[in-house]
């Protein structure tokens, strides 16, 4: 055996706060020449680290040695000039500048202040062949390429900068095969010249190929570092997931009066694959899966937000398929779709809390094309107590809440419409543990009404807290389905991993 390779980076005891603690008394290091998986649910922390690495966001505390020195970036600039380059999860080229533009966007060769056109050609051309993008012109805008394109622009920016450490967070989630090959023979390369590199990925099969060892986070705590050779995929799962139970929610019973939603052989590419499932009246369907697993797609496609290629959807018995092909047809249909991003897709937020409550229900409160201001009043506040939002006046514009009485003016909106079907993405994400409570009893109370809920999350104890039932989406497809009695973390989490573990692995 050689020995071990000397660490390039330690990082002891950090952490990190945004509301809550998300990294906690993390300790890492990071060999010369090595690349360190490192692997763990949605929202374990792993980007969190990546940013604080990169100057992207402070820490609390903790000491991060780099090269045997203590080193603090204050900003991305300052972590790449030190020679920390990464790879960000979230897409980041910049549509109206050019594929050069975007490669060396902060070290663009020039002379006295002008960019050297000719220069900047040519390294562009470089770096794109190096990743086998001989066929991309450097000169043409970003926003000329597809996806999977703008990502490999981001990995070859990334792999052109002269880098003692590389961070790729996620880099293959919208790569085709022969790209990730690509990717991976870059990698191989950079390893043998001494490049350290972290990898950010879910794909366990490709943490088996590539990955020297392996690091597991969970909740902002490192569980545990593996040599790769000598792992299981089960050691892993079972260190991602851990066994903490789900408290549950008081009000569980399940109170059938039919079926309530049914969606057969729904596809809509890429990110959703002949999905069929039914959810009862007074049911609360859970949805877990990883991030990029087809959950909010799903739901998207359910509501006609995004088109799809096939599949029937029900309200009821199956007797007449729903004709939906825009949200307008889905919420005359009487379905609701809460989503995740409330800035974007939910709330006018220069706008009164009574004019977003009443939004979707307007000419109820209206006489004659006149608002009965009155009526909007009395239909607001009777809405938002049941939801315990916090406001000043009804006139308050939204902007003035927090995440959490957003979140909840958003669902009085849907309260008002008594839409029978109601689907949630991450309904709870980012705001606080009052105001979850509040959600959950809403949402329990919707349950008791009658209504047929699913709820996308990440947070799988919080879906084992409210479920009646649990499928579980990986890659687009269902993976598994359980209720309470056969249910647990390790399970759930095993199969969202599922259909991203190679045949090989499977067999193993
Ligand atoms: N800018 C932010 N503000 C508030 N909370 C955040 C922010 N970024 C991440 N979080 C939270 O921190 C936790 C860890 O997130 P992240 O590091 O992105 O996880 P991972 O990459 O492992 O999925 C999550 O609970 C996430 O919601
Ligand atoms: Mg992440």
């Amino acid at each position: 055996m050689s020995e071990p390779l000397p660490s390039v980076l330690t990082v002891n005891r950090l952490n990190k706060a945004y509301n809550v603690p998300v990294l906690k008394d993390f300790d890492f290091d990071l060999r010369k020449g090595e690349v360190h998986a490192l692997i763990g649910s949605n929202g374990a922390g792993k980007s969190t680290f990546a940013k604080i690495l990169t100057g992207l966001t402070p820490r609390n505390s903790g000491e991060i040695l780099f090269q045997g020195t203590p080193f603090k970036p204050s900003n991305k600039q300052e972590a790449s000039a030190a020679g920390i380059n990464m790879v960000l999860q979230e897409l980041n080229v910049i549509p109206t500048l050019t594929v050069g533009e975007n490669l060396f966007l902060h070290t663009l060769p020039h002379h006295k202040g002008i960019i050297a056109r000719k220069e900047l050609h040519q390294l562009s051309k470089q770096a794109l062949t190096r990743l086998g993008l001989n066929e991309l012109n450097p000169d043409q805008l970003a926003d000329t390429l597809g996806v999977g394109q703008q990502q490999l622009v981001e990995i070859a920016g990334a792999l052109a900068q002269n880098s003692s450490i590389l961070i790729l967070d996620e880099p293959t989630a919208a790569l085709t095969g022969p790209e990730i090959e690509r990717l991976f023979e870059n990698i191989q390369r950079l390893r043998e010249e001494g490049v350290a590199m972290i990898y950010i990925s879910h794909r366990m099969d490709e943490i088996f190929r590539i990955a020297d060892r392996v690091t597991v986070l969970r909740d902002g705590h490192r569980i545990n570092t593996h040599d790769t050779d000598g792992v299981s995929m089960d050691t892993l799962v079972h260190e991602m997931a851990g066994d903490e139970l789900a408290e549950r929610h008081p009000h569980l019973e399940i109170q059938h009066r039919g079926p309530g939603l049914t969606v057969k052989n729904l596809t809509a590419k890429p990110a959703v694959n002949d999905v069929s499932f039914s959810v009862q009246k007074g049911e609360i369907l859970g949805i877990a899966g990883l991030i990029g697993a087809g959950r909010t797609e799903t739901l998207r496609a359910i509501f006609g937000a995004d088109p799809k290629q096939s599949g029937t959807v029900f309200i009821g018995d199956e007797t007449t398929p729903l004709s939906i092909s825009s949200p307008t047809d889905a919420v005359k249909a009487g379905i609701g779709l809460i989503p995740e991003d409330r800035k974007q897709d939910g709330l006018l937020l220069n706008k009164s809390v009574s004019l977003n409550t009443t939004l979707s229900t307007l000419e109820r409160f209206s006489k004659s094309g006149l608002i009965d201001h009155r009526k909007e009043f009395d239909a607001t506040v009777a809405t938002t107590d049941k939801l315990e939002l916090k406001y000043d006046s009804v006139e308050q514009s939204v902007d003035e809440l927090s995440g959490g009485n957003q979140q909840k003016v958003v669902m009085g909106r849907w309260l008002l419409c008594d839409s029978p079907v109601l689907l949630f993405d991450e309904p709870t994400r980012g705001i606080d543990v009052a105001a979850k409570e509040t959600i959950y009893n809403a949402l329990d109370q919707l349950a008791r009404e009658g209504k047929t809920l699913v709820v996308v999350s990440s947070d799988l104890l919080e879906l084992m807290s409210i479920s009646h039932r649990i499928l579980v989406m990986s890659a687009g497809k269902i993976a598994g389905e359980f209720t309470p009695d056969d249910w647990s973390q390790e399970a759930i989490t095993a199969a969202a991993f599922s259909e991203y573990i190679s045949t090989h692995e499977r067999a193993q």
